[in-house]
């Protein structure tokens, strides 16, 4: 729990990319509670931040995935999945909270999806 909590207090990466080439919006209908990524590919590395107002474990979720995210390449990020996420936060804290614990990983999808597309009417 103490990891999770320093994550929620400490968040690493929350902050806007001014230049980001995608920006999503995600949200969990089911409490209201959103989340916005920003991505954007330096040198074949994601530079990936995030915002957000939520609770405990998706913002602590958030943190700790832009920490796994940042410096990686896009397919190596898209590698990671719902369990190796929640593993990597203490499945016996989050999987009673799977949608908040997953939110920032679903988001983060969202993103390189848009961005593909984007690069794509760019490239068009
Ligand atoms: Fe809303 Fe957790 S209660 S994401």
């Amino acid at each position: 729990m103490e990891f999770i909590l320093d994550h929620y207090e400490n968040p690493r990466h929350k902050h806007p990319i001014e230049d980001a080439e995608a920006m999503v919006e995600g949200g969990n209908p089911g409490c209201g509670d959103v989340m916005k990524v920003y991505l954007k590919i330096e040198g074949g590395r994601i530079v990936a931040s995030f915002e957000g107002d939520g609770c405990t474990i998706s913002q602590a979720s958030a943190s700790f995935l832009m920490d796994e995210i940042n410096g990686k390449t896009l397919d190596e990020a898209l590698a990671i999945d719902h369990a190796e996420l929640m593993d990597g936060l203490g499945k016996e804290i989050v999987q009673q909270r799977t949608r908040c614990a997953t939110l920032s990983l679903d988001t983060f999808r969202a993103a390189v999806r848009k961005r593909e597309r984007e690069q794509m009417i760019a490239n068009s």
